[in-house]
């Protein structure tokens, strides 16, 4: 980097909920309502290159060649004023008397491997990438880091881990223990994550405004957080932990149900999934009649992520292709990536 001129680029990969966020409960810091756990996919990154530059400047982002327009995309400016902010304590703390002020913009530059807002997180990839990059321009500390993420999409602070990643909902109001942590002691490598893409456009209703409208109508929502949310975040780690493939997996398939119940139960009502959806349901029920082997999540759309382990990943492609009709032209495309062997930078 020349004078003046911070350069730092960085992978970070995507993850998956396997028990999903859904809620706010401050729109500003987006602190959830409840807690969430995430398996980071591996092959699936945004690489970022982030500058920061000394001098009064416009701030860019340009998103697989396309730039962002940031007056409609407030979540990019949070992150640059939370950073800059976190420069000015740090020199305040370590007493650097500054007479000047010296004003600083960004450039953020970010390629995915993989589609983008088709609800497969992949802002998650990115503000995640954000994060890790600023914090080493600025030589941050990973709750730092983490808080830069979230601000920018709450899912993103999963990403900063590889492996089983819990994001505790925290009890503070300022956000201070509202963080992500890695919540396996081991990598279970065998775990593989196929991605079915029915629909690459932007999903309809997006997750800022769904969560605001199940927060706002559905009571369901209520008996999910405080009933069972908790408990399901620990069958979570246990099933992984031992490595109880059908525990995960049922666990898996009924939050995502559960998920895209409380978004049915809004008002008026989201609807995520589509009949392609519905169909792979059906494979992933025929695939387990014997031994469960598959579990799918979906997020805030209608494509699917099928988690099987390794040696059933063939199997269960088959199973896709063939045994059901998913229509076609709705098949998008087809993607396997081995999940868990993201250690962190
Ligand atoms: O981080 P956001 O605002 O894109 O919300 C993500 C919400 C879900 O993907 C549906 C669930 C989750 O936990 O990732």
């Amino acid at each position: 980097s020349g004078a003046g001129v911070s350069e730092v680029t960085v992978r970070v990969p995507m993850n998956i909920a396997l028990v999903k966020y859904w809620g706010k409960r401050d729109e500003q810091l987006i602190l959830p309502l409840n807690d969430s756990i995430s398996l980071t996919v591996d092959k699936l990154t945004a690489e970022t290159t982030v500058r920061m530059i000394q001098g009064v400047g416009e701030n860019t982002v340009e998103i697989n060649g396309r730039r962002v327009e940031l007056s409609s995309n407030k979540r990019y400016q949070t992150v640059f004023d939370e950073a800059l902010r976190l420069q000015r304590k740090r020199k305040e703390d370590s007493n650097q008397n500054e007479t000047e002020c010296i004003s600083h913009h960004f450039e953020v530059i970010s390629k995915t491997n993989f589609p983008v807002a088709a609800g497969l997180a992949s802002s998650a990839a990115g503000f995640a990438a954000i994060g890790r990059a600023i914090q080493k321009i600025l030589n941050l500390n990973d709750t730092q880091a983490n808080r830069l993420a979230r601000i920018g999409s709450g899912s993103a602070c999963r990403s900063m881990f590889g492996g089983l990643v819990h994001w505790k909902k925290g009890e503070k109001e300022d956000g201070s223990d509202c963080v992500a942590v890695r919540a396996d002691s081991e990598n279970w490598k065998d775990l593989y994550c196929i991605i079915l893409v029915f629909d690459d456009e932007r999903k309809k209703v997006g997750s800022s405004e769904g969560m605001r409208r199940t927060r706002e109508t559905s009571t369901l929502l209520k008996h999910r957080i405080e009933s069972v949310v908790p408990e399901r975040i620990e069958q979570v780690k246990k099933a992984y932990e031992s490595r109880n493939f059908q525990d995960l997996a049922r666990v898996i398939m009924a939050d995502s149900n559960q998920f895209h119940a409380v978004c049915l139960d809004s008002v008026p009502p989201i609807r995520y999934l589509n009949e392609s959806s519905w169909r792979l349901i059906e494979v992933v029920e025929k695939f387990n009649q014997q031994e469960v082997k598959a579990a799918y999540t979906f997020d805030a759309g209608p494509n699917a992520c099928v988690i099987v382990q390794k040696d059933d990943v063939p199997a269960f492609i088959k199973a896709a292709l063939q045994d059901i009709s998913i229509p076609s032209e709705d098949l998008k495309s087809v993607e396997e990536d081995l999940n868990v062997s993201f250690e962190g930078p």
